[in-house]
């Protein structure tokens, strides 16, 4: 089989590109996007030639045409609706990042006011909801309450669940948006067994989850501006991430029509995983059991060696093939919290930093392109804030939030958009008798 990608024909013949197979030509129409590799559209693989494509892992397939993010792996660069990741972390913030990834265009100042008063206007939960979390075990982790609570939102919010009406899906992306941080502190709150602490509308988006998390009723809660800042900083970050595997889960499990808040639901099941959202949990331990400076060879050592199964956590990315963009911002938001905290001695980012410096010069780690993600110095920002490691991958939820259901929507609105229906290559006993 042979693919004529740059053959005359696919020059010319309205950019196709002509798959060989079994001696015959068959044309798949080539489609471009604004930036970023063209795709053949194979839709029409199997009903012309009779094969399926096989790529596990989805390596080489586009699932979707979306016009929300966008990687340049190769050069390191993440854009939100075309705006360099850096610049947004440095000039916005997070809820003007959310209007900005669900409606295509930053926001007006008038618009940033009546989005702020939208949301926060649903950022508390039906408090029969507070009776569910009682339902768990204190001792949970975090993530699994999440996966609970949130699937729960479509029993407590079923006015907003008809995915075809407009409004509907306008109404459940700003609950989604507001209850995701009173959700999660409360999830935290519940765990070390505090009182739930209410939101308050008079703080910004990410203040006001600071304090749902650290306040108790029975003396004030100053918010730290840096470590708001910060914070924020790391929700933007965090936002949105392309065809990512939760993002992924969200689309497939939305494109058989299920409500928002199941979706939801799913695409926090899925960010759990340590090689997606749990890595900065994993990371953050990885680095504690490393502990000093001088276990740090041991260390490369074991992850360059297969048969001991150990990956340095916070290296790599299926994507990045360079510096992940999103752990310069992090790095520098890392070092601004140890300095305003003042824990800039903490010896887990000597770790770090010196991981990171021997792994950047070590010829594996090199000809590989691993390179630091953005989980490999968030750890290390969210334990001096003061949340421990269960709750990191809640945090992400909290921020990737707006980018599965901006990605929902999307797809929703598609035309295009079927059931998401995989083909396998099956290996298994080809038809036999059932023994009687
Ligand atoms: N440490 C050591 N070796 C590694 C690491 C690592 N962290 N990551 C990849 N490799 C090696 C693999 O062993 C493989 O080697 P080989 O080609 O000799 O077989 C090669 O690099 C390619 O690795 P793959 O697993 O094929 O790469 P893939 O794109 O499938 O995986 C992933 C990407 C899952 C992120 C991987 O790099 C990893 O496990 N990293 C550690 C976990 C982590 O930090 N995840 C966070 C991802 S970012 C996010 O979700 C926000």
């Amino acid at each position: 089989m042979t693919i004529q990608e740059n053959c005359p024909a696919a020059a010319t013949n309205g950019e196709r590109a002509t798959l060989n197979y079994q001696g015959k030509p068959t044309d798949f129409p080539l489609r471009h996007g604004s930036i970023g590799p063209s795709v053949m559209d194979i839709g029409k693989l199997y009903k012309d030639t009779g094969c399926f494509s096989y790529d596990p892992g989805f390596t080489s397939t586009a699932n979707c045409a979306s016009k929300i993010t966008f990687i340049d792996g190769d050069k390191g660069e993440l854009l939100y609706r075309g705006y360099p990741i850096e610049q947004i972390a440095e000039y916005s913030n997070f809820l003007a990042t959310c209007f900005l990834l669900l409606n295509g265009e930053l926001p007006t100042n008038e618009q940033f006011r009546d989005f702020r008063r939208t949301i926060s206007m649903h950022t508390m939960v039906h408090e029969q909801m507070t009776r569910f979390f009682t339902g768990f075990r204190r001792d949970a982790h975090p993530m699994a309450v999440m996966v609970g609570v949130v699937g729960a939102l479509s029993a407590f919010y079923h006015d907003s669940t008809d995915i075809s009406n407009p409004e509907h899906r306008r109404i459940a992306t700003n609950r989604m948006i507001a209850k995701m941080p009173t959700i999660a502190a409360m999830a935290y709150k519940y765990s070390i067994g505090h009182p739930f602490i209410y939101p308050r509308n008079d703080l910004d988006y990410t203040s006001n989850f600071l304090q749902m998390c650290f306040a108790v009723p029975c003396e004030p809660y100053i918010v730290n501006p840096v470590v708001a800042r910060a914070l924020d900083r790391i929700f933007i970050l965090h936002a949105d991430h392309e065809q990512n595997a939760s993002t992924s889960t969200v689309r497939l499990a939305g494109s058989s029509g299920a409500n928002p808040f199941a979706c939801i639901a799913s695409g926090i099941a899925c960010l759990w995983g340590p090689a997606h959202g749990g890595a900065n949990e994993a990371a953050l331990t990885m680095l504690q059991e490393i502990g000093t400076v001088e276990r740090i060879p041991e260390f490369i050592a074991k992850a360059k060696d297969k048969s001991s199964g150990f990956r340095l956590m916070g290296f790599g990315h299926r994507v990045y093939k360079n510096y992940d963009p999103r752990a310069k911002v992090m790095q520098k938001t890392c070092h601004e919290v140890l300095d305003a905290l003042d824990k800039r001695d903490d010896p887990l980012l000597k770790v770090a930093m010196e991981l990171e410096k021997i792994a950047l010069q070590d010829d594996y780690f090199v000809s590989k392109k691993l390179y630091p993600n953005i989980d490999f110095y968030s750890g290390i920002t969210l334990r001096a804030i003061g949340f421990p490691v269960e709750m990191f991958t809640v945090l992400f939820a909290v921020a990737r939030t707006v980018g599965w259901i901006a990605q929902w929507r999307e797809m929703i609105e598609d035309p295009e958009q079927r059931i998401g229906r995989p083909r396998q290559l099956y290996v298994g006993p080809s038809r036999r008798e059932f023994p009687l």
